[in-house]
């Protein structure tokens, strides 16, 4: 059987009649890429490192040059990734759909350079660093012998922009990220394993509001509710061929 075969047709009715889409991506959505998920058993990067020595601003605070140099080995490894083909169909799905929100647990940038051109980021973004004392965001610093580099307004150590377990989300991406998954149709749940919060109330929350809600992901589960699907599949592989099943006449 093929992918094709295997899909809900009433979940690609769905996606074809949606008038406002969300699309909540984690990890998995990258895997395809070579960028490793977090808590894939064996390839997981929390099955081989500890978050509290690396993603933590206790951690930072505690030994700021070995954050720094994690958070420069992931920025290496999406620098040499690119885009695959589920990051590409959920671009595609922002140009065919009426309304479509992309929110991103992901620190990669992949979504964009697949050409998604709003993409609310709720953990922040690798290629980005900020000030750890006045918050000043920079997308460029310099190399330096001793990392982390200091900012250059206030000479405060520089840290990578993203979310650390125990901070805070950017108000202003949860928010509309809130309203999105309480006025959408249909919430599709791709890559990821649903076990951080908040990002992991937004299925629920769109649910409640009576959105139809898909997951995706190679989670083993065999709950069934109506209007509810879970797919167990690659991302790469479902997600541009749901999207031209309820497309069918678009160009690619
Ligand atoms: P996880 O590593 O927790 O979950 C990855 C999910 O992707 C699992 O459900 C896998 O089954 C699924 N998966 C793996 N390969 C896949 C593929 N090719 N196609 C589809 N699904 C696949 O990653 P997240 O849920 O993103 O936070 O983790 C959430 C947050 O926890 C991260 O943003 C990060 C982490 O700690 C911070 O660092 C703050």
């Amino acid at each position: 059987m093929t992918i094709a075969d295997a899909l809900p047709p009433e979940l690609v009715a769905a996606l074809r009649r949606a008038r406002s889409i969300v699309a909540l991506t984690g990890a998995g959505v990258s895997a395809e890429s070579g960028i490793p998920t977090f808590r894939d058993a064996q390839t997981g990067l929390w099955a081989r490192y500890n978050p509290e020595d690396l993603a933590t601003p206790e951690a930072f605070r505690r030994n700021p040059r070995l954050v720094w140099e994690w958070y420069a080995w992931r920025r290496q490894l999406v620098s040499v990734a690119a885009p695959n083909p589920g990051h590409l169909a959920l671009a595609r799905l922002e140009r065919l759909a009426p309304r479509f929100t992309l929110i991103t647990q992901n620190v990669d940038g992949l979504h964009q350079r697949a050409g998604s051109t709003s993409v609310i980021e709720l953990h922040g973004n690798l290629l980005r660093v900020r000030c750890s004392a006045e918050g000043t965001v920079y997308t460029t610093w310099p190399d330096v012998a001793d990392p982390p580099p200091p900012c250059p307004a206030c000479g405060a150590p520089l840290r990578p922009d993203v979310v650390w377990f125990g901070e805070m989300l950017p108000p202003e991406a949860l928010e509309r990220a809130w309203r999105a998954a309480t006025t959408c149709d249909l919430f599709l749940s791709i890559g990821t394993s649903g076990l951080v919060e908040p990002a992991a109330s937004l299925p629920r929350v769109a649910y409640a509001s009576g959105a139809t809600v898909a997951v995706i992901n190679l989670d083993v589960t065999n709950a069934v509710e109506e209007r509810c699907f879970y797919l167990h599949a690659r991302s790469g592989e479902l997600l541009p061929v749901l999207v031209s099943a309820a497309f069918p006449d678009a160009a690619t």
